[in-house]
């Protein structure tokens, strides 16, 4: 089933907090969803209550498909307090990025990892580090689709732009891998309608965009940052708040766009 990062080369935008969110909102909705943290931060990770410790047996099974050794990701999954299966990560994943540079189909260690396991899940999600390096690229060699949370304010293009920049690079420069990875949607996250500078954003990404553009926008919301504080999702933390409300309406929205595919 369909592989998607959330990925944008540009920090803070609301990723991680999307890819938890999104994923309680469709098992809510009776979805199977697998979360794989990418990103060295381990901020997903933490944001689900999980220790630094947990994140070792991913480096473990990556760093086995990297020796052509036999890999299975299920030792690296945890189900966490609130019910969702994740893959977290070390800090210590720092060092596989740098590894993997040295490596023969490095881009391709999370793709193989994941082939096995994916057809158990409606939906993975990888949730992705902000700069375009080895581990964001095995993320999109793995992925289906790509997913972008991002906030409406000053010069959002430059990350998309930067996207197409790097992955048509990466395309050129690796013709022999197929990357799929398209784009599956725009976010809008932590957005204020009463802010001028969000709703002219929204607006010009829109008319730009298109169909592409969630019209789902996620309002900010101190709920949200307490939830990722406890170590739980929204729904788990405050399932009538108003960040409830909106990662519920994306999903809604999330599963409209596979059934008209
Ligand atoms: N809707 C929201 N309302 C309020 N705060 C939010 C919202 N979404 C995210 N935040 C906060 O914004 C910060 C960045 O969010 P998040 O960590 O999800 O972004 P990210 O894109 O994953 O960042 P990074 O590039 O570091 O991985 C965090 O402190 C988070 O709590
Ligand atoms: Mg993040």
């Amino acid at each position: 089933m369909p592989i998607i990062s959330i990925l944008i080369p540009k920090g803070g935008t609301g990723k991680t907090m999307t890819a938890v969110n999104l994923a309680a909102a469709l098992c809510k909705r009776g979805c199977k969803v697998l979360l794989v943290d990418m990103d060295p931060q381990a901020n997903m990770s933490q944001a689900l209550g999980l220790e630094d410790k947990d994140g070792e047996h991913f480096l473990n099974e990556l760093e086995k498909v990297r020796n052509e050794m036999p890999a299975n990701i299920a030792n690296a999954i945890v189900t966490t307090a609130c019910g969702l299966a994740i893959v977290p990560a070390s800090r210590a994943l720092s060092r596989t990025d740098y590894e993997l540079v040295g490596t023969y189909k490095g881009s391709e260690v999370l793709k193989r990892l994941l082939e096995p396991v994916q057809y158990k899940y409606d939906f993975v999600f990888i949730d992705c580090p902000s700069a375009w390096n080895q581990l964001t690229q095995n993320a999109a060699v793995a992925s289906d689709f790509v997913l972008m949370p991002m906030q409406a304010e000053m010069l959002p293009e430059k990350g998309l732009d930067s996207f197409y920049y790097n992955l048509e690079d990466f395309r050129k420069e690796n013709d022999t891998i197929p990357v799929r990875a398209d784009i599956l949607g725009i976010i809008f996250t932590k957005f204020d309608e009463k802010k001028k500078i969000n709703r002219a954003i929204a607006k010009k990404l829109s008319d730009e965009y298109g169909g592409k553009v969630f019209n789902t926008r996620i309002r900010w919301s101190a709920q949200l940052v307490n939830a990722q504080v406890a170590g739980l999702d929204i729904f788990s933390f405050n399932p009538k708040s108003n960040g409830a409300k909106d990662y519920d309406s994306l999903a809604a929205e999330f599963l409209g766009r596979f059934q008209h595919r």
